[in-house]
């Protein structure tokens, strides 16, 4: 924030244009920073054997089986990259979401190849339901009506059942009322009390999700997310969701989308100055810059390195984003 007593001079004495004169000036007074460390990189597992299946709205994002795992470990590793979200797309849907809390479920079993692969890297899952469920909401269905308590104690079993399996961490994005506090006990009962929580706390109900449902499989076959998720036009009830979740137990806290919710992140840093922030760079805010630069109407590079920039600069101490290899290399 400027401050309003500080004495500026003006024309023709100040001149910020001094600074910019050269490239080391300009690395000099450079205020926000990237590298490889602030990505996650979200991932999607389907069953099967060596398939990598690009996914059309999102080019350069694939939907893979657990056994390209290993290389993938391996090129993460080398690029430097820490930590994966992993997104599940179970062999069969039900209205519960059973493979969700499998021993074998696709989840379960890429966490292990990943582990194996790469001992130290981060894994994350994303603890939800609508990958797995018919109905592809994010909890129980009935009548119509998706029901908050019951779709808790699911959440707990997922959660537990991805810490077993070997996450280092777990992401709830279903966006129900009490859904960290639950998990956080569910967690300690089954002796993971070391299992930190990211949550998806301030997840809009938003249009941006479009070509994830594609990859992840899980559009909701009735009606929409906004009984759950938060209405795009409202910051206040992002504090408030915020400030629960860390009530809760959360370590990390999440903004959802990003570059169209910077202002969030900003509030959510200012507010919450203890908490490590992360921030969803979505599938929306990936595939549009990919479609204009596939037209020629925009350098990819360039405007994917000034979108997880800006997110940096608004206060996000992490990213997830798609583009986290490539950025990576570009920042090489
Ligand atoms: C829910 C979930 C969604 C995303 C991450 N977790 C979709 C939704 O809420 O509909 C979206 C991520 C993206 O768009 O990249 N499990």
């Amino acid at each position: 924030m400027q401050n309003s007593s500080q004495i500026t001079p003006s024309f023709p004495t100040a001149r910020p244009r001094r600074l910019r004169q050269s490239t080391n000036l300009r690395r000099m007074i450079r205020q926000t920073s990237l590298t490889p460390a602030d990505f996650i990189y979200p991932m999607f597992i389907l069953h099967g054997q060596n398939v990598r299946k690009e996914v059309s709205s999102m080019p350069g994002v694939y939907q893979q089986s657990v056994d390209t795992l290993t290389a993938e470990a391996e090129e993460l590793r080398s690029l430097g990259i820490p930590a994966v979200m992993l997104f599940g797309l179970p062999a069969e849907k039900d209205p519960l979401g059973r493979e969700n809390f499998a021993p074998d479920g696709i989840v379960q079993q890429a966490i292990k190849a990943l582990h194996q692969a790469d001992p130290e890297l981060v894994i994350i899952t994303d603890v939800c339901m609508c990958e797995y469920t018919d109905h592809g909401h994010c909890g129980v269905v009935e009548n119509g009506q998706i029901l908050n308590d019951p779709t808790l104690e699911i959440l707990g079993q997922v959660a537990v059942s991805h810490a077993r399996a070997g996450a280092t961490m777990v992401g709830p994005s279903a966006m129900m009322d009490g859904q960290i506090v639950a998990i956080r006990r569910a967690l300690d009962e089954a002796g993971f009390t070391n299992t930190p929580i990211m949550g998806y706390s301030a997840k809009y109900a938003s249009g941006f999700y479009g070509p994830f449902r594609e990859a992840a499989d899980s559009p909701p076959q009735f009606g929409d997310r906004s009984t759950y998720q938060m209405d795009p036009a409202n910051n206040r009830e992002a504090i408030r969701e915020m400030a629960l979740d860390i009530n809760e137990g959360a370590d990390i806290i999440m903004v959802k989308p990003a570059l169209p919710y910077l202002d969030i992140i900003r509030q959510a840093r200012d507010t919450f100055p203890d908490l490590p922030l992360a921030a969803y760079n979505v599938s929306g805010e990936y595939s549009m810059l990919k479609a204009a630069a596939r037209l020629g109407w925009l350098d990819e590079k360039r405007v994917a390195l000034e979108s997880l920039i800006s997110i940096k600069r608004a206060g996000a101490d992490m990213i997830l984003t798609y583009w986290a290899k490539d950025a990576a290399r570009w920042l090489g």
